[in-house]
């Protein structure tokens, strides 16, 4: 499967998503988000923090650009929101995240364009209410199939 649409009608709901993609991920998954202000891009995170056995509590790095935390695995949570070019973002050596063991979450992902990596999970959020948000999965690879394919079977047609 590669794409899934699921809906979260608050932000303990999205956390929850965030959570189950978290216990599927694995040393060296990249998940790109993207989607406007307050969508849900931190709160996202927040759940697949929990997934991955994360207690430190997830805050959006916007002035940090990159924060790391430590559970099952490494999180490397980053914020590309401030970074306006290709140059300043080629800075971040943002390969060594994507490459490393851990697993790497891209706040604002677009705005890295070219510098991702081919295979990914991505997730597009859109408002679709004061508190409900439409979360739309996209797997680029095989890995992130199946992820999506176990995802499905939990979610679908459920809110
Ligand atoms: N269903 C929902 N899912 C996620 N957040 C929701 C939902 N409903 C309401 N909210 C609220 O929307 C806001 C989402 O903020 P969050 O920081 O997660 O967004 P963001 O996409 O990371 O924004 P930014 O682009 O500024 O980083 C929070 O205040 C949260 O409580
Ligand atoms: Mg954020």
């Amino acid at each position: 499967m590669n794409s899934l649409t699921i809906n979260a009608n608050s932000p303990v709901s999205t956390r929850r998503i965030g959570e189950a993609v978290g216990k599927a991920l694995g040393s060296g998954d990249v998940v790109l988000l993207a989607g406007p202000l307050g969508a849900g891009k931190t709160t996202l995170t927040q759940g697949l923090a929990l997934g991955l056995g994360i207690t430190e509590s997830v805050m959006s790095p916007t002035f940090v650009l990159m924060r790391e935390l430590k559970g099952r695995l490494p999180l490397y949570h980053l914020d590309l929101y401030r970074l306006e070019n290709l140059p300043e973002i080629s800075d971040l050596g943002l390969d060594d995240y994507f490459y490393g063991d851990g697993v790497t979450v891209v706040e604002w992902a677009d705005r890295a364009g070219v510098l991702l990596p081919e295979e990914h999970l991505r997730v597009d959020l859109e408002y679709a209410g004061n508190r409900s948000r439409s979360l739309c999965f996209t797997a680029r690879g095989e890995r992130y199939e199946q992820l999506l394919t176990g995802l499905a079977a939990r979610f679908e047609a459920k809110s």
